[in-house]
């Protein structure tokens, strides 16, 4: 008998390559077990939601704007993934800070990307291209991502997986952040969601130990 699958929810603010990349993962047989049952947008509009909808899988806007504060937004959101019966969420690109109730609900059970090697240009302020352009700004000759587990401080969970991808000369925030989501971000997402769902990822002591 087959078992279980592990519900998943995608949280996305924009264009949803990193969704796409575990939707592709997930149609090759690749998500260890995991299933995405909702995609979940920051606001409307988004091509996540577009990408959702052409695979098959319920989207969902829960606007960000419609709420007065984090904190009842981040209760309105616990309360629709309680719902839905989610038991991993993945932050692809969801560019809201979640707050403390979030990590109650979903201890060690909420997993971001982020584009570059933590502790490098992580925190307050750097997401989207911003990080491209202080790694640039920097004269990094690597740069990469990280998957990591989320935890009330920003960008500072237990790190699940890194690549590192290098940085060329002519490079523009723009190229960099392609190269680095072809080679890095669409890799070891999808892998990292595989590994949780296979039940092979252990936290201690702020580490992640992979089985
Ligand atoms: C990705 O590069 C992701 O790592 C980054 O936003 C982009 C979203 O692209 N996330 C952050 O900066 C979070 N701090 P996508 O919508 O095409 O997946």
């Amino acid at each position: 008998m087959e078992q279980n699958k592990t519900r998943i929810a995608v949280l996305v603010s924009g264009g949803g390559t990193n969704l796409q990349a575990l939707i592709d993962a997930q149609a090759r047989g690749e998500l260890g077990g995991g299933e995405i049952s909702l995609v979940l947008a920051s606001k409307p509009g988004v091509y996540a939601l577009e990408r959702a909808a052409n695979a098959g899988i319920q989207g969902m806007v829960l606007a960000r704007k419609a709420y007065e504060s984090a904190d009842a937004y981040t209760k309105a959101l616990v309360a629709t993934l309680q719902q839905e019966g989610i038991e991993l969420v993945v932050l692809a690109g969801f560019m809201i800070i979640i707050g403390e109730e979030m990590y109650k609900a979903f201890p060690n059970r909420i997993i971001n990307v982020h584009p570059a090697l933590i502790p490098s240009f992580c925190g307050q302020g750097f997401y989207g291209l911003h990080v491209h352009e202080a790694a640039l700004a920097k004269g990094v000759k690597v740069s990469g991502a990280t998957v990591h587990f989320v935890t009330p401080e920003c960008d500072a969970g237990p790190i699940i997986l890194q690549k590192a991808v290098d940085v060329h000369e002519d490079d523009t925030p723009e190229t960099l952040q392609k190269r680095i989501m072809q080679e890095a971000e669409w890799k070891i997402l999808p892998l990292a969601v595989s590994l949780f769902c296979q039940g092979r990822l252990k936290v201690e002591n702020n580490k992640v130990y992979i089985s």
